[in-house]
């Protein structure tokens, strides 16, 4: 059996909860392999919503296993607060395994994260503030604390050489609101809890599931244009949110990477700062960010809005070796007269569908204008979808030679056409 991936193509949002919570049941195993509580998955099931920040989607199927893999970093409290939230709405958590080689965020990282980004002013990520960065700063700088290391006998003298380094550190910052003694006696609460959960040794437990022939999904977090390596730098998060991550996150190799589904709504977000070069700022922007209440489900910041960006798509679809898309949120454009899609860019007056070395407000775009159908998507059918749909999901197929199996045209587990 081979790993199938499902990952955003844009900057994050795409809808990656929902579709992974409807794939699941043909899964027996959906996994995390990077990001943290940055991320905001949502489920709509049964009319109820339900965001999760650091569990994979595929919770809800007692009968699925669900890992959040050693690419992962994880904020204990943030974790044992979903577990509770989750456990509230009547779920066992039975099905939830942590991977050891996890790395745990500390109080003093989302400390480090806020002075950080202040200092930056204007020039500023848009962070979450959930500590990421400083946290994969401290991995790959081999001082991090790691899932395994809770059941240390030293563990509390580790978590105060780093929590001392960090404080060091902090003092090249201007002061900050932080209150760290109140959050280090949450994280140090939630650290004894997490010693009842269920750990796994990562690599070793997903590779005798794979020779066992279960089948695994592995779950993005965020989006490719938000990767380190390939995303729009700065403006990105702290790991390799592309297909490679999953390699490097699970403990995969690569010849057992299977179906790569990427997911792009019908148009384009952005939280945060940095380009994106399909942005609008008129009426459009205003109608897609109120119809498809693009607001943040971490942060509840408003999410920038534009059309969607053809050369964008094929640079993600390249990188991640993307086999098929699952197009989300087509519902949101059902009020518009006419939409767009931009289909090149022009960079020093040249038109090229190449992404430049700096993304950033000098690349203008073209766009091809679409008719509307200026009604509800009320069937399930892909034939019965009106003729203008169709016609932009078929110009979507031929400019990113890769098939759409799937439509998603509303918030809830049900709402979903399959090609
Ligand atoms: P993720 O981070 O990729 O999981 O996406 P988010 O959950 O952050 O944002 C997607 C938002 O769109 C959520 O509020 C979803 O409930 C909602 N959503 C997902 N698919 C659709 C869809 O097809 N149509 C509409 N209208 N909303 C959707
Ligand atoms: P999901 O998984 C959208 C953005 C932040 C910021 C940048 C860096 O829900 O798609 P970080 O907190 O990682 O230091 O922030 O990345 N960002 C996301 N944008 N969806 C996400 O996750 C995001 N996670 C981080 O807004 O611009
Ligand atoms: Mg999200």
């Amino acid at each position: 059996m081979k790993v199938d991936v499902l990952l955003g193509l844009q900057w994050g949002d795409e809808g990656k909860g929902k579709i992974v919570d409807y794939l699941s049941p043909n899964y027996d195993i959906i996994a995390r392999f990077q990001g943290g509580p940055n991320a905001g998955h949502t489920l709509v099931i049964n009319g109820e919503k339900t965001v999760l920040h650091i569990i994979p989607s595929g919770i809800f199927r007692e009968d699925v296993q669900n890992v959040i893999g050693n690419g992962v970093v994880i904020d204990p409290t943030i974790l044992l607060r979903e577990i509770d939230g989750l456990k509230a709405k009547g779920l066992t958590l039975n099905n939830l395994l942590i991977a050891k080689k996890a790395h745990l965020i500390l109080p003093t990282h989302r400390y480090l994260d806020a002075a950080s980004e202040n200092a930056k002013g204007k020039q500023k990520i848009g962070s979450t503030l959930k500590g990421i960065g400083p946290t994969y700063m401290d991995k790959t700088g081999r001082n991090g604390l790691r899932v395994g290391d809770i059941f240390t006998p030293n563990f509390k003298e580790k978590y105060q050489a780093l929590k001392d380094k960090h404080l060091a550190l902090l003092k090249i910052y201007p002061n900050i609101d932080f209150d760290l003694q109140g959050e280090e006696e949450a994280f140090l609460a939630s650290v004894e809890r997490m010693k009842s959960l269920q750990t796994i040794d990562g690599p070793y437990f997903i590779n005798k599931a794979l020779n066992e022939g279960k089948r695994i999904l592995a779950e993005g977090a965020q989006g490719s244009m938000l990767d380190i390596d390939y995303g729009t730098y700065p403006y990105v998060t702290s790991s390799n949110t592309v297909t490679a991550g999953v390699c490097t996150g699970l403990g995969v190799a690569p010849k057992n990477i299977g179906k790569v589904i990427g997911i792009s709504k019908a148009y384009c977000t952005r939280v945060g700062s940095g380009s994106f070069p399909s942005e609008l700022f008129d009426k459009n922007a205003e109608e897609l960010q109120r119809v498809g209440h693009e607001f943040g489900a971490t942060t509840g910041r408003p999410r920038r809005c534009g059309w969607i960006d053809i050369p964008q798509l094929k640079y993600a679809i390249m990188i991640n070796g993307v086999d098929e898309i699952c197009l989300t949120k087509i519902d949101v454009m059902n009020e518009f007269d006419s939409f767009g899609a931009v289909n090149s860019y022009m960079v020093d007056e040249q038109e090229t569908m190449q992404i430049p070395f700096e993304v950033n407000a000098d690349i203008k775009t073209n766009t091809k204008i679409f008719s509307g159908w200026k009604s509800d998507i009320l069937s399930k059918k892909f034939e019965e979808l009106p003729s203008e749909a169709a016609e932009y999901i078929k110009f979507l197929e031929d400019e990113l030679e890769t098939p759409i199996n799937l439509i998603s045209v509303g918030p809830g587990r049900e709402e979903i056409i399959l090609k």
